[in-house]
């Protein structure tokens, strides 16, 4: 007899809670909602209804590639972020809720900026974003890998976003004393830490991702310096640090930084940093 929607949906929950994999029935809602073209809510207003072979076949793959440790995002392709749809390939990391407070305090903290750049770009969730919340913002978005800034030009084109694409170390590429604020999702995941990732980050999303070339807390001195040569007086940098990083961080910011300040997620721990930029003091 030919699986129902319900029976399919049983059928793999099981093997995931069995296999282990985290939230097994969303994930297997969110795959068949997939393997059948449709969204979520479809399952739940036709479970009786009969999976076409085709289906059946994409939904078994599905199922038996996430039991080996591929994020749901990269099998359908996609994850939310800011109420919007990105595209999401292995190529870039997957964007994750937290990293929406960096929209947050951009949109909070300099809502008149005019020059904004988005440094390590990946799917451009954080850039696009700002983009299409304020479109008085003119965004540049920057990134060392290649291939991820296709993905990103390709979703900035999708969600009808006009921004600026660089290839480049940081914000080397950029020019000086130019940005109103510069915001960062920065890989800051230090490479000991690698063994004591989930698997389903570990070895499917891409390590200059996570782990940047190696440089742990490096990269957010690195960047610091580089918000300093890029952003005029009174610019704005924020960025996203691993959540045991505030004191290490915090000190970075030298004399010519005001207005510090640490802004905690949904879960309690501050991931959010930001400051204003004010070289020499603040003129009265
Ligand atoms: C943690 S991911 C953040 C991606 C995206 N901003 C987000 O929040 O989903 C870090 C991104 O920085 C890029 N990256 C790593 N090292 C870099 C560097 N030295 N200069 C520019 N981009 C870099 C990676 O390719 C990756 O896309």
């Amino acid at each position: 007899m030919d699986a129902t929607l319900q029976s399919a949906l049983a059928t793999a929950v099981e093997r995931f809670v069995k296999g282990g994999v985290a939230e097994a029935r969303l994930s297997a809602e969110v795959l068949l909602a997939h393997a059948i073209g449709r969204e979520r809510v479809y399952l739940f207003a036709h479970p009786e209804e009969t999976l076409t072979p085709e289906a059946g076949r994409s939904f078994r793959r599905f199922v038996g590639e996430r039991l080996n440790g591929t994020p749901t995002q990269y099998i359908t392709g996609r994850q939310e972020f800011f109420g919007r749809n990105f595209m999401v390939t292995p190529d870039v990391l997957i964007p994750r809720h937290e990293t929406e407070h960096q929209v947050e305090t951009v949109l909070r903290r300099q809502p008149g900026a005019r020059h904004v750049a988005d440094i390590g770009c990946g799917s451009g969730a954080i850039g696009v974003s700002l983009a299409l919340e304020r479109p008085s913002y003119d965004l540049t978005l920057t990134d060392i890998s290649p291939a991820a800034l296709r993905v990103a030009r390709e979703n900035a084109a999708a969600l009808g976003a006009k921004v600026r694409f660089l290839c480049c170390d940081l914000g080397a590429a950029l020019a000086p004393a130019y940005f109103d604020a510069v915001v960062s999702n920065p890989p800051y995941i230090p490479i000991e830490a690698r063994e004591r990732l989930p698997r389903e980050v570990r070895d499917h999303e891409p390590h200059v991702a996570l782990f940047g070339s190696g440089q742990g807390n490096g990269i957010y001195r690195r960047l610091i310096a580089d918000a300093e040569r890029i952003l005029r007086p009174g610019g704005l940098l924020s960025f996203e640090i691993g959540y045991q990083d505030l004191e290490t961080v915090s000190p970075m910011f030298g004399k010519d930084w005001r207005f510090i300040e640490a802004n905690q997620d949904l879960a309690g721990w501050p991931r959010v940093l930001s400051a204003f930029f004010h070289p020499g003091g603040i003129g009265l």
